[in-house]
């Protein structure tokens, strides 16, 4: 089976700081993989170079089997990878249903400009996806806000419109970037439980990124622990929690938080 996602010994440097080093990554169809390691480890930028923010100066990216290290961002979204922030970014002032229209116009025929103006173009094209975007709404249990504003919205909801709207290009492959920071328990815990009918609903591939170990070993199948952008270890959760250098990384520096210990959780 060829690979949906795979990276190849890839490097990035900031200035002097190595921030991802001779990284290497093979996510298969279907898969529900995590990648962790404590603030800093480097998990962000390797998603920014995944979707192309970032240029790739040492290493390859290949997305079903496809060379994309030098693709920029668009084409990377439009050959169906999407990906939400660490930081939301949604637009504060369009409502949540514009808010998920935008997701997908990298895949078709509008732009900001066109949707903030309401042009013929963003009409027509926005009747044929908008159905599609209410039918996400009405998935993420978000149809009451889809007039609102997204920043009027809840900071749980707007994590889960931001989701949503990555979902509507429909992507094969979906990276989220902490979908679970800030969150409270509760809200945390049904995330996981959202993710995981995602996953399955939707038959799509899922990278997440977490720094919550929790939240990882309750969801992913494989997990990869980054430690100052190296590679410390990989395989299933069972045994990335019990891996010495992952305990030294979690413990050694952040010390034991109920944020992120203990590894394993019932729930
Ligand atoms: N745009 C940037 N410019 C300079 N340094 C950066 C930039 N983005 C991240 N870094 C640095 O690179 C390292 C890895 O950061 P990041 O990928 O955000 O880590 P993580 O997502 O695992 O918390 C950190 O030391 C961070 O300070
Ligand atoms: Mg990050």
């Amino acid at each position: 089976m060829t690979p949906i996602l795979e990276i190849k010994d890839l490097w990035h440097f900031f200035g002097g700081l190595c921030a991802v080093a001779d990284f290497s990554l093979t996510v298969q169809p279907g898969d529900l993989f995590g990648l962790i390691g404590p603030n800093g480890a480097g998990k962000t930028t390797v998603f920014n170079l995944i979707t192309g923010v970032f240029r790739i100066s040492r290493g390859r990216i290949f997305f079903r089997g496809e060379d994309i290290t030098d693709w920029r961002s668009p084409r990377i979204i439009a050959a169906g990878l999407a990906r939400t922030f660490q930081n939301i970014r949604l637009f504060k002032d369009l409502s949540a249903l514009d808010n998920v229209l935008l997701g997908a116009s990298a895949r078709h025929d509008y732009h900001l400009w066109d949707a903030l103006f309401h042009t013929p173009r963003f009409q027509r094209v926005e009747q044929r996806w908008s159905k599609r975007a209410y039918e996400l709404l009405a998935r993420f249990n978000l149809t009451r806000y889809a007039a609102t504003p997204a920043r009027h919205l809840p900071y749980g909801d707007q994590r889960r419109l931001e989701i949503a709207r990555a979902l509507i290009s429909a992507p094969s492959l979906l990276l989220l970037d902490e979908p679970a920071a800030g969150m409270n328990e509760a809200e945390a815990t049904d995330l996981i439980n959202l993710i995981r009918d995602l996953h399955r609903e939707f038959s799509l591939t899922i990278l997440l990124i977490e720094h919550q170990m929790r939240v990882v070993m309750n969801l992913c199948q494989q997990v990869t622990v980054l430690d100052f952008g190296e590679t410390i270890a990989q395989g299933p959760p069972q045994e990335i929690q019990q891996h010495p250098r992952v305990l030294e990384a979690y413990l050694g520096r952040e010390g034991n938080t109920s944020e992120q210990w203990p590894l394993s959780s019932n729930q």
